[in-house]
């Protein structure tokens, strides 16, 4: 394989997927015994280990999978190797840095980069030199672009920003105003997770295009729709993530009726795409195609939740009960994961024809994982119900009174979220190995 570094990211980021869910799995754990690992890594940290190793599980994938498609796939010739393998060596010495800062409680950063701010800067020299290096070898090479590239450069782009804008808290003049403080802070997080995802949806209309041998699926009228949709739902959406700021209710409803629709219509294009597709296609690329409509399933069930806790009414029981969490990992697992491991499946098929992908074994992980998602989902449903009733809706019963009620339910999140992480590391093992045969082919 002439270019090895975007081999080298997917590597990376299926390596922090197995470490981050097992980061997951000892958080549940805590629940049940908030003594186990206390010594070493208390809840308070095991959480940011967690997130923040699944988040760069999404992000490591999202980048080496467009360095493979523009190189392996495309054929286009990088700007510059040496700014991408630079990029690679960079992300990988931030993320020592991490979680050493993580280890030694250095974690002055707030929610989702509770990380030393300090890292930061690494972090954005890493997205400059993607974002030169992407910009550079696109606008030379490619004419008329197909909607996928306009996505993946609005989302290094956009990402740039509100990394930095995530930090605008440093500024006095932000960090001492409560409402401005929280309302950057909170956009900044909105806008953040809708860069991320401009790179992983581009990815799955990238592999549609692909899979159907159909430009016209990434240069019709509705995959640009669905583009600026998103990009207004990165720029506005952020106002439906922050109910308890006094704000114009009117702000929220168009926010929120934004997301809903991007959604709505990225599940309408995987569906008619799933539906045209021949069964040939359906055979060969069969893992993709799984994958992908487990993400179009998923999108449905998120969006129902979603629908219901954005009523600020029930909003207001739901905010800071584990519903949030359900949405939170029900979307960054049920849609990104997702869409993300169709992407590496497509990336092994294209560097190993011979690797087997219409396995049994394959298929019948495939449904544990979607069966245990869903438990381990509705799980985490119940008991943010069950908190949300006891917040509201009882009087003189203790905290620890309500955490033991939720002992059962605990137990049975550890148990689909043991059932997840068996299905997640047998993918994630598999694909590892087939990407480390591709490296000496
Ligand atoms: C690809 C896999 C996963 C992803 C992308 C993911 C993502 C996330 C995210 C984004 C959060 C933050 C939630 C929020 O602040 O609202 C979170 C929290 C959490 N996750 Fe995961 N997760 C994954 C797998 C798992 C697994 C397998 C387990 C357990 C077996 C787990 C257990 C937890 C726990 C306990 C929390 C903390 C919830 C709290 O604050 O009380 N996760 N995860």
């Amino acid at each position: 394989m002439k270019n090895k570094t975007a081999i080298y990211f997917l590597i990376a980021a299926l390596s922090a997927l197995l470490l981050g869910v097992f980061f997951g799995l000892f958080a549940s754990l805590q629940y049940i015994l908030p003594d186990f690992l206390k010594e070493y890594i208390p809840f308070n940290k095991m959480r940011p280990f967690h997130v923040t190793t699944v988040i760069s599980w999404i992000i490591l994938c999202a980048t080496g999978s467009i360095y493979f498609f523009i190189t392996q796939v495309e054929g286009i010739p990088l700007f510059s190797k040496k700014l991408s393998k630079i990029h690679f060596v960079i992300f990988m010495l931030t993320a020592i840095g991490i979680y050493i800062s993580f280890l030694t409680g250095k974690m002055e950063g707030r929610e989702y980069l509770a990380y030393t701010p300090i890292l930061t800067i690494p972090i954005l020299i890493g997205w400059f030199l993607f974002g030169i290096n992407y910009f550079k070898t696109i606008r030379k090479n490619v004419k008329n672009w197909p909607v996928y590239y306009w996505m993946w450069g609005t989302g290094i782009v956009f990402m740039i920003y509100h990394l930095s804008e995530a930090h605008f808290w440093l500024i006095p003049s932000f960090r001492e105003h409560f409402i401005r403080d929280i309302s950057v802070q909170w956009k900044s997080y909105g806008s953040f997770v809708g860069s991320w995802n401009m790179l992983v949806y581009g990815t799955a209309i990238y592999l549609m295009s692909k899979i159907k041998k159909d430009i016209y699926l990434a240069r019709g009228k509705t995959v640009f729709f669905f583009y600026f949709l998103g990009l207004t739902n990165l720029m506005f959406g952020w106002a439906h993530h922050t109910y308890i700021i006094p704000s114009q209710p009117w702000i929220r409803y168009v926010a929120y009726g934004i997301s809903m629709t991007e959604w709505v219509v990225l599940a309408h294009i995987i569906y008619t795409w799933m539906k045209s597709l021949s069964a040939e296609d359906k055979k060969k690329y069969c893992m993709v195609f799984l994958f992908l409509k487990a993400a179009d399933f998923w999108i449905f069930l998120n969006i129902i939740i979603a629908l219901l806790f954005s009523i600020p009414a029930i909003n207001f029981f739901t905010h800071g009960t584990h519903i949030t969490v359900a949405h939170s990992m029900g979307t960054t697992i049920g849609i990104n994961t997702t869409i993300l491991l169709a992407s590496v499946f497509f990336i092994v098929q294209k560097a190993l024809p011979k690797f087997e992908i219409t396995s049994v074994f394959l298929k019948r992980n495939y449904y544990v994982f979607n069966g245990m998602l869903f438990f381990f989902f509705t799980t985490l449903l119940y008991a943010g119900v069950k908190r949300s009733n006891w917040m509201y809706f009882t009087k003189d019963v203790l905290f620890s009174e309500m955490q033991e009620s939720l002992f059962t339910t605990y137990i049975a999140f550890f148990i689909f979220g043991i059932g997840l992480v068996i299905s997640i590391v047998i993918f994630a093992i598999i694909l590892i190995k087939a990407l480390l045969k591709a490296l000496k082919s």
